[in-house]
């Protein structure tokens, strides 16, 4: 068990009547408000009247920035932060899912600093501790950027997608109401369910030491609670009770409360991120693809117990095993969730990706090194295991 910090200053606002407060937590800052906002959902579901009423009839001055894209583009941030500039904007207000969200952080970075290109911070790796007041109204529970330091930003020009983080970037206040989540898509929900159950998996103790039993019995309790509520938000998209459990769960999983002593190793992500560089390609369908390969991969005595006990502790296997069948039995199930139950594709093949540029994207995936966590992947390992994707 490793020494840490907790510290997550965001304060949420969970459950259907809470919207109503999100004038007061915006005054918090001032008057001019740049409303952030994807492709239209918002429009169509009503959330975005909901919001503008609020900010109207309370005196808010309201920009807006829309037309973020999934995987969002640093020149959609750019364009905000231009705006923040001329505008004098107070506080950012994103609406939407996690591509809004992050792409609202980086308007917020980028306009505190004096070029506003937030693609000088992210390929510089800086850590923002300087940002516009960033506030979240979630309408879709996967990222965990609600509630979290991250923002992934892409530069679709040099097929990079990379991480912005820092303490400036978590947001200010969040306001998750389950119900803005019931126009989801199913493939949406599937993606972000599985978005959710890796973050967690991602940074379990498949190797090493796990005496943090309260951890792991609460990382193990997120992914159970996504793989008994994904399916019911699929069948039936305006089940509250689904989303809630998913919404929660979103968060959950990357503000830091499941972090305490275990090390962030994110594997599948930092494979994924490359492979939505490259192919722009969904977060969460691209991570369901990779995790039951990379599970796979580093199967061996060391990790064999504990990718059983996740097994048996999120999937019900029985327990007795021989402990490696016991771990394939778990990867099996990990597959079956991906592939029947959210009823993703199960290959690259099937989203048009060959092999063309796995070499290289292995090397970004290591940045110059390797990826940490229960087993050190090498580039030529990232390599191998996008190979058994496709
Ligand atoms: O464009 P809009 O209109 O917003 O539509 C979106 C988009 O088409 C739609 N959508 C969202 N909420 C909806 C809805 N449609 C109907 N009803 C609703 N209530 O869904 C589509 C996907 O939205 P997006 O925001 O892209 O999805 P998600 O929340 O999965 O975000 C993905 C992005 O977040 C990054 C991913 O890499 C990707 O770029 N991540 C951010 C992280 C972070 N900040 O910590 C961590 C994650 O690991 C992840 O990397
Ligand atoms: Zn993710």
């Amino acid at each position: 068990m490793n020494d840490f910090v907790f510290h997550n200053p965001d304060k949420v606002y969970f459950g259907r009547g809470q919207i109503e407060h999100l004038p007061e937590e915006l005054l918090k800052y001032g008057r001019k408000v740049l409303l952030v906002y994807g492709g239209g959902s918002i429009k169509q579901n009503g959330i975005y009247d909901t919001v503008a009423r609020l900010l109207q009839t309370s005196g808010i001055e309201m920009f807006e920035l829309a037309g973020v894209e999934p995987n969002p583009r640093y020149t959609t941030a750019n364009k905000g932060a231009a705006i923040c500039k001329q505008e004098n904007i107070d506080v950012i207000l994103a609406v939407g899912g996690g591509s809004v969200i992050d792409c609202a952080k980086g308007v917020a970075a980028a306009a505190m600093t004096a070029s506003g290109d937030v693609w000088e911070l992210v390929s510089n790796r800086v850590w923002v501790t300087e940002a516009l007041p960033v506030v979240a109204v979630l309408t879709n529970a996967a990222t965990g950027s609600e509630m979290d330091t991250w923002a992934v930003i892409s530069n679709q020009d040099t097929n990079e997608k990379i991480g912005l983080g820092g303490s400036a970037l978590i947001p200010k206040a969040a306001f998750e109401n389950p119900e803005y989540s019931f126009s989801l898509p199913t493939y949406q929900t599937a993606c972000g369910a599985f978005d959710i159950f890796n973050h967690v998996l991602d940074n379990y103790y498949l190797a090493g030491d796990a005496t943090f039993d309260m951890v792991l019995e609460f990382q193990e309790a997120v992914m159970r609670t996504v793989v008994k509520w994904a399916p019911m938000a699929m069948r039936q998209p305006d089940s509250y009770e689904a989303r809630a459990n998913l919404m929660w769960a979103s968060s959950m999983a990357l503000n830091t409360v499941l972090d305490g002593g275990t090390v962030h190793g994110c594997a599948c992500h930092a494979m994924e991120h490359e492979l939505s560089a490259y192919y722009d390609i969904t977060h969460g369908h691209g991570l369901a693809i990779v995790t039951p390969r990379w599970l796979k991969y580093i199967l061996d005595s060391t990790t064999a117990p504990a990718i059983y006990r996740l097994g048996v502790k999120v999937f019900g296997i029985e327990e007795g095993l021989e402990v490696v069948k016991g771990a394939e039995k778990a990867i099996d199930a990990v597959s079956d969730f991906c592939f029947n139950t959210l009823g993703l594709t199960a290959t690259l093949s099937e989203l048009g990706i060959d092999d063309k540029h796995f070499k290289d994207m292995a090397e970004h995936a290591c940045f110059g090194g390797s990826i940490s966590g229960p087993k050190t992947l090498t580039p030529s390992d990232v390599e191998a295991i996008y190979r058994m994707c496709l």
